[in-house]
């Protein structure tokens, strides 16, 4: 036993979470053109659940077929064969007692128009990322500015896909605002100079989120978790704060505060790096307002790091330590030296070779 708050349950509605330890969500481009990962890939999640992980999120899945892929091999759960394959991955989970969780997401202005059937990029404006697209070696395509049509079309996608969680079995359903993809575009006006409904006023960049949460939450049933995962990063411009001031981004988790949302999961680069040019970091700005359960994720690789970012959270979130180390959670349990991998050692992930 522990008496440390790493390995206390959390409880979120009726889930008890048996410890503050979850899987990140990791896209591994792994599937053929069934859009269903291989099976390492599953046994990987599975295998991590075994080894500990109180929740273990899925890679971001796609949300339609013709704009949202922004990177080969990606998964869906629209199909019945899609959902059949993720079934026996959701129950082998659960039977560690571990919570399953399904990201979703549309690239929106991320999105690569070649591997797309509908051959597009939309987006809410005609603004490209600056820097060059590190899948293709070009520049980002300038995306269609999405019309009301798209925007309810785009919504449409996003509760077929977690209609397709449901069915599966899934406990809970994140809906993917982060990183500088469709959701994160609309919110920051780094991407979005809309002057209709849709941009402008924060409460107006919002609107696309909400209106995706309020759909998403009318197909899932109440015995499920859904969670928001939000970022003041994206992975292209990196460096690039998407919201304006602290000020803003608290506006923003206020109004996420009000919607049918169970947990707010914040993704950062670092989880102790000051956000806003405040002495604050992202998981102290968001708890200042809001009451929701708080996950954080960034640079949480042992034990120390792990109770340090569980005083201003409720949940830690590892990427890269549970990628490369099967026995991290009992690593950090047995307090054992561990260490902080860099991004180019994640590139594994996009490899054939199954990872243990
Ligand atoms: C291989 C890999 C794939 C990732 N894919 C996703 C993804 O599909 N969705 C997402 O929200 N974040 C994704 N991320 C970001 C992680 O969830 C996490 O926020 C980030 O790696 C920082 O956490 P860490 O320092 O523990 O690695 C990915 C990260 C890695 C390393």
């Amino acid at each position: 036993m522990s008496d440390s708050i790493i390995f206390s349950p959390f409880q979120v509605k009726s889930f008890t979470i048996k410890n503050r330890i979850g899987v990140a969500p990791m896209t591994r481009m792994s599937s053929s053109s069934d859009s269903i990962p291989r099976q390492d890939v599953f046994d990987f999640l599975i295998r991590r659940a075994k080894n500990g992980a109180a929740i273990v999120y899925t890679e971001a899945i796609v949300t339609d077929y013709e704009s949202a892929q922004g990177y080969p091999g990606q998964a869906r759960m629209v199909t019945q064969r899609q959902i059949e394959s993720w079934r026996p991955v959701v129950h082998a989970i659960q039977k560690e007692g571990s919570i399953a969780i399904m990201q979703m997401f549309h690239c929106g202005r991320m999105a690569w128009p070649e591997i797309n059937p509908a051959n597009r990029v939309i987006a809410p404006s005609a603004i490209t990322p600056k820097q060059i697209n590190p899948m293709t070696g070009e520049p980002y395509p300038v995306p269609d500015i999405m019309s009301q049509f798209d925007i309810d079309h785009v919504i449409v996608g996003f509760v077929e896909t977690a209609k397709g969680a449901i069915e599966a079995g899934f406990d809970g359903i994140e809906i993917h605002g982060a990183h500088g993809y469709l959701i994160n575009n609309f919110l920051s006006s780094y991407s979005n100079e809309r002057s209709d409904a849709y941009g402008g006023s924060v409460e107006n960049r919002f609107r696309f989120a909400h209106e995706v949460i309020q759909a998403v939450k009318k197909v899932t049933p109440d015995d499920r978790l859904l969670t928001f995962r939000i970022s003041n990063w994206g992975v292209a411009d990196m460096e690039v704060s998407l919201f304006n001031s602290k000020a803003e981004y608290q506006e923003i988790i206020k109004m996420l505060s009000k919607e049918p949302i169970d947990v707010i999961s914040v993704s950062t680069y670092g989880y102790k790096d000051n956000a806003f040019s405040t002495d604050q970091n992202m998981a102290e700005i968001t708890r200042e307002v809001t009451d929701l359960p708080l996950m954080i994720c960034g640079q949480i690789y042992d034990r120390t790091s792990a109770e340090d970012a569980l005083k201003n959270a409720d949940i830690i979130l590892s990427a890269k330590s549970l990628l490369l180390n099967p026995d991290w959670v009992e690593d950090v349990r047995s307090k054992k030296q561990l260490p902080l991998y860099k991004s180019e050692e994640a590139s594994v992930a996009y490899t054939d070779e199954p990872l243990p």
